[in-house]
């Protein structure tokens, strides 16, 4: 995709559509520049009501045959306008133009004194190759069909041009890592294995020179006495994989942040087996280790001054002759034993092993992503994370990062007097208790009895994947979290 950036007059432009944005309660400056060279055609519609500036409402007008698509988009109200509301607007404008012979695009930048050029040029550019991707690996190609191949950002203000240029920087790289993620979790588990994952965290060594890559096979991971990882993959032929990626930029005494994803290459269950139904979205069970890939990948492209570490633990959870079965008690790498009464509560497993083996980089803060429980979906939906943590004052900075990237969270307890329900007869703990409800809850405070550190605890299992459309998040694997680590990152210690 390539970029440009311009103070073009609207007559010179060469573009197959241009797009600009309007209020529901007050027409733009961009609107008018539209009225000026389209013969007051954004009045007209407005005037019609074809055009409200309803928010994420759009118009695709197409005066002549000729000249420009014109695609005018609604931002809703003047005054509750979000940095998201450019994402989302600028979303349904891509929407208005798929299937169209369209291949490049012209933007006219709206001049909005509450942001900088340089935060809405970065939104709108996430919002543009976000919405325009597609997993395309195994379908035969569509012939003839169109691809937006060149976006144009038109500003009348000549001197934001260096600052829309860091904009769209900024949002190619994330939107970049986003990709990266979604394709990690939209192939399929016969494609994307723990030793898939190993490759791919190889690679980011080789394409970003600041970053370094371990990968810990079986022997090794026995070595380190990981019990748990060990345990969930034995039904499995797929080799388990520990992956450590390090990116250190920040200074040589600061403590890292070490950031953990779950790897559940597929989730089968194991011995107690899901039911079949939508079995096949298992092979999200990875967005966690792929979320916190992209994250260090995108740390690494915008060269930020931070210390920080990934860990994934990675393994598929199957049935066989060889699987770990209810009621087995196993030594996680902290010493703690476990009965597992639940095969399919994998996830906490392997994220103990990661999670102690955190412990030894004296880290400032761990924020761990995984896809870890269905209640999590029951409780929030599909459009809010669960956030979990022993630090109540990281909230407000979570939440605030959360309001600029539109990756929703929304606090979780770790309520003690739950404690009791993962109490084992037989063992140090038990992976799931016999009473069904408060699932995530009961999860997390799994989690806990394995740090001793700030830490953040992530359940994505309701946001790592779409079923619906959503602005910008195709059906499928989302990349959620990895923009809003980011942001959370940059504010992090100020
Ligand atoms: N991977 C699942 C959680 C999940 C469910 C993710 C739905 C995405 C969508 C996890 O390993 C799991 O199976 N959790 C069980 C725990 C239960 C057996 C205690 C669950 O949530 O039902
Ligand atoms: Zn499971
Ligand atoms: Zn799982």
């Amino acid at each position: 995709m390539k970029f440009l950036v311009s103070s073009k007059p609207l007559n010179q432009i060469e573009t197959d559509a241009v797009i600009a944005f309007g209020f529901s309660d007050s027409a733009t400056t961009e609107e008018k520049l539209i009225d000026k060279y389209f013969g007051g055609m954004a009045s007209q519609l407005r005037q019609a009501k074809d055009f409200t500036g309803e928010k994420n409402k759009v118009r695709l007008v197409f005066p002549s045959g000729k000249g420009p698509r014109v695609v005018l988009a609604g931002l809703g109200a003047k005054a509750e306008l979000k940095i998201e509301s450019l994402r989302e607007a600028m979303s349904a404008a891509c929407q208005a133009l798929k299937g169209l012979p369209v291949k490049t695009v012209s933007l006219l930048l709206p001049s909005l004194p509450k942001f900088s050029a340089s935060d809405s040029s970065a939104a709108l550019t996430e919002a543009f190759l976000l919405s325009n991707y597609e997993f395309v690996y195994y379908k035969a190609p569509e012939k003839d069909k169109t691809r937006i191949e060149e976006l144009e950002l038109i500003s009348a203000a000549k001197s934001s041009q260096n600052a829309i240029r860091s904009g769209i920087k900024f949002g190619q790289i994330l939107s970049e890592a986003v990709i990266f993620a979604r394709d990690l979790g939209n192939h399929p588990s016969n494609v994307a294995t723990p030793s898939h994952l190993a490759e791919h965290a190889l690679e980011l060594q080789k394409s970003h020179p600041q970053i370094r890559t371990k990968i810990l096979h079986r022997a090794e991971i026995q070595k380190e006495n990981m019990g748990a990882l060990l345990a969930v993959s034995q039904g499995s032929d797929e080799e388990p994989k520990f992956i450590v990626l390090e990116y250190r930029a920040g200074r040589k005494s600061q403590p890292p942040i070490v950031l953990v994803g779950k790897g559940i290459t597929f989730d089968s269950g194991g011995i107690s087996i899901k039911p079949s139904d939508k079995m096949e979205e298992m092979k999200y069970d990875m967005m966690g280790a792929a979320t916190v890939m992209g994250t260090i990948k995108a740390a690494s492209k915008l060269k930020m001054p931070v210390n920080l570490i990934g860990l994934i633990p990675a393994t598929e959870n199957l049935p066989s002759g060889k699987a770990i079965k209810p009621g087995d008690i196993i030594r996680s790498r902290s010493g703690k034993t476990i009965e597992v009464v639940n095969t399919d509560a994998e996830g906490r497993l392997i994220l103990a092993d990661a999670l102690d083996y955190a412990k030894k980089y004296k880290p400032s803060l761990v924020i761990d992503f995984a896809t870890l429980t269905g209640a999590i979906v029951v409780a929030l939906g599909d459009d809010l994370t669960g956030a979990f943590t022993n630090q109540e004052n990281l909230l407000p900075k979570l939440k605030a990062a959360a309001e600029t990237t539109g990756e929703k969270i929304w606090p979780m307890p770790l309520e003690k007097d739950y404690e009791q329900f993962i109490k084992s007869d037989f063992a140090d703990l038990s992976n799931t208790g016999s009473i069904r409800y408060g699932e995530s809850i009961r999860a997390a405070l799994f989690l806990q009895n394995f740090v001793d550190y700030p830490w953040i605890h992530l359940d994505i299992a309701g946001t790592a994947w779409a079923t619906r459309e959503k602005p910008y998040r195709p059906k499928g694997a989302t990349g959620i979290g990895i923009r809003l680590a980011i942001e959370f990152l940059k504010k992090f210690g100020k």
